[in-house]
């Protein structure tokens, strides 16, 4: 089955072309445009059954090119970062939003038989101290990345509504594990904490996520493709919800580093307080639980990160030495320095 993954040079779509490739899939298409999150070497030793496209999902043209035969879409390329969406929330419109708009276009004229629309649970909200998204829960986005993924995915059901296109979008909870670009908490941290550097945690640190290694939330992408009704939506969580200072002072204890790296910071605008998601659709109509502890999980990413300093260095360099000091301005000022 010819696939094309976009988003496939990020943390996610790399890990999903590994998985496929892994599965001995072997017409694969790994498209990217290479923003500062994507990254080649991401997808290196992959070999020559996968495809790379440098391409923008907003030029129609290219995206008609790269399509031209596919079976089936998965659709990850995005901005994916909520801290850089309050800076500049115009990017996340263009890429997610429109972008998303011109591949359901092609992916229509194309016949693809298949558009998985990678999302997420940020798109239901926030939640208080107890609860759970469902499926059914209403979106109620609150910061502008979450509002750009909401819009994505109506835009991608109304396709489905309007013109039969076969759409299935899955709503994962927040992404750990290997290949993830250091500004989101995890990597953040472990990088940090390697360097010996301090770690800003946002408000209190009492926000609560429910983590999932990123090849759990990858065997439900294929889980959806393979076996999701067109039309519905899908929930994926890892069932292990943490507060942020639980996190982050278990990668200061895994990487060896001293507990008073935490600083606490200035909270985020808006800053959501919890999510948490019912997976129970996807357990009973994909067959699909998420398989890796957290504890075992947390311990081989960090183990990843202190064994790939090739990776991970070469990425701090002056851009994102200006953004760490643009987000957090005297506490990052010397960050992975
Ligand atoms: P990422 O930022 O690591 O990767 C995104 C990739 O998309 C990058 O390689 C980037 O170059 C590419 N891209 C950006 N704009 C593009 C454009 N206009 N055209 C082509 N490619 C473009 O993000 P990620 O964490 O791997 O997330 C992948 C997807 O999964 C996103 O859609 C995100 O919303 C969703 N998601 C992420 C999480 C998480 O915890 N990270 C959880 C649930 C859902
Ligand atoms: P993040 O990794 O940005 O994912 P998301 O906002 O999509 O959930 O953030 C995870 C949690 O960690 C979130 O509650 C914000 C918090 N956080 C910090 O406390 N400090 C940081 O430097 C970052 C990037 C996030």
């Amino acid at each position: 089955m010819r696939i094309v993954v976009t988003g496939a040079a990020g943390f996610i779509g790399s890990n999903l072309v590994r998985l496929l490739c892994a599965e001995g899939e072997d017409e694969l298409v790994a498209l990217d445009a290479l923003t500062y999150a994507g990254n080649p070497a991401n997808l290196d030793g992959l070999g020559d059954r996968v495809r790379f496209v440098r391409a923008d999902i907003r030029d129609a043209g290219l995206m008609a090119d790269a399509l031209a035969g596919a079976q089936a879409v998965l659709h990850l390329a995005a901005e994916s970062h909520v801290d850089r969406s309050i800076r500049d929330a115009r990017g996340f419109l263009e890429t997610n939003v429109i972008g998303t708009q011109v591949l359901l276009d092609t992916a229509r004229a194309a016949g693809v038989e298949r558009f998985v629309q990678v999302s997420t649970d940020e798109v239901y909200g926030s939640l208080g101290e107890s609860g759970q998204f469902t499926e059914d829960s209403p979106p109620a986005p609150r910061s502008p990345y979450a509002a750009s993924k909401a819009a994505a995915d109506l835009l991608a059901l109304a396709h489905h509504t309007t013109h039969g296109l076969p759409v299935v979008v899955t709503r994962c909870s927040n992404n750990y594990g290997p290949y993830q670009f250091p500004e989101k908490l995890i990597p953040l941290t472990i990088v940090r904490a390697l360097a010996g550097e301090p770690v800003p945690v946002y408000g209190d640190g009492r926000n609560v996520r429910d983590w999932i290694h990123v090849e759990d939330h990858c065997r439900g992408i294929l889980a959806a493709l393979r076996h999701g009704r067109p039309g519905r939506v899908y929930n994926f969580g890892g069932g292990a919800e943490r507060t942020n200072l639980e996190m982050v002072r278990a990668i200061l204890r895994l990487t060896g580093a001293p507990a008073d790296l935490v600083r606490f910071v200035a909270d985020r605008p808006g800053h959501d307080f919890r999510y948490a998601v019912d997976a129970g659709r996807s357990r009973s109509e994909l067959d699909w639980v998420p398989r890796t502890d957290l504890e075992t999980g947390l311990a081989e990413t960090v183990r990843w990160y202190r064994d790939h300093p090739g990776w991970w260095r070469p990425l701090l360099g002056p851009e994102y030495q200006a953004y760490i000091r643009r987000q957090y301005g005297g506490v990052g000022a010397d960050a992975g320095g």
